[in-house]
């Protein structure tokens, strides 16, 4: 009898040891969610790993499916320097760091974003090679935190799209009033692409699309849609987005891309 109790406890502690091994296992795999994460999100570029999403920030991978094929299947950021206005979670630059990029600077105006892709490199252990950096909302201007005399390969973008004010520091991923953050961002190109280098925006709104297509050469600039589909065939909002090239306005003889 008193054998049987002593085999039954043992028993019974072996299956309590087994069910903490397991839970640590599991742990160990997934950091345990920080109080501000809001959903972890499965995503084809991180096939063993989870993306956070903290509380205000953007998700919406739909947006930028041909940019983030273009990083994962080309060589466009070996060995570049990327920068990424508007970083949100951070999967974009995750991306760029992941295929290779030589350094990536990502910005965005609600801080909670900027927390939130920290969060995210550091699980995902892609952290020396990208710097973060907060805009302030008195100075929203597309290279506000970016040195007069910097230059990056590539500069890349999903910015808010819709002409409307922002309300809440979450709208500022949607609303770009009087397409204020498309215009400086525009305005600054040229100055912060180094030699070669050319910009990829996307956008889902054939509005910012018209907008941009018509503002670029005030700018000296040349746009190249990078996508099959029409405008005019696309609902006003739409999913996913398009990848819009824009790069330094230069004799077509010169440069054919
Ligand atoms: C459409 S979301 C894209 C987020 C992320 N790049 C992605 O694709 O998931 C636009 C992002 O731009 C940020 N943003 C809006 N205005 C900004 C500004 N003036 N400077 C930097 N970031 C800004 C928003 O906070 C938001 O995170």
């Amino acid at each position: 009898m008193r054998i049987g109790a002593i085999l039954v406890s043992i028993a019974m502690s072996l299956v309590v040891l087994t069910l903490f091994f397991v839970w640590r296992t599991d742990a160990t795999q997934q950091p345990i969610a920080d109080d501000q994460v809001k959903h972890w999100h499965r995503i084809e570029d991180f096939p063993d790993q989870q993306i956070a999403q903290f509380e205000t920030v953007f998700w919406e991978p739909r947006d930028t499916e041909s940019l983030r094929q273009l990083i994962r299947d080309t060589s466009l950021v070996q060995n570049k320097t990327v920068l990424e206005i508007g970083t949100g979670t951070g999967l974009i630059s995750l991306c760029c760091l992941r295929a290779g990029a030589s350094r990536v600077v990502a910005t965005d105006i609600n801080p909670a974003a900027i927390a939130n892709v920290r969060f995210n490199v550091e699980q995902l252990q892609l952290d020396e090679r990208l710097e973060l950096r907060t805009v302030p909302l008195d100075d929203p201007g597309a290279f506000s935190v970016v040195g007069e005399s910097e230059q990056f390969d590539l500069i890349i973008s999903n910015p808010p799209w819709e002409n409307q004010r922002p309300q809440s520091i979450d709208q500022y991923a949607l609303y770009d009033e009087d397409f204020a953050l498309m215009h400086s961002l525009l305005a600054g190109l040229k100055e912060h692409l180094a030699p070669g280098g050319k910009a990829l925006l996307a956008y889902g709104c054939v509005d910012a699309i018209k907008t941009l297509c018509r503002l670029a050469p005030e700018y000296k600039l040349q746009v190249r849609q990078l996508d099959d589909r029409h405008l005019d065939d696309l609902s006003e909002v739409f999913l996913p987005g398009m990848l819009i090239q824009v790069k330094p306005l230069v004799s077509t003889e010169s440069d054919p891309n």
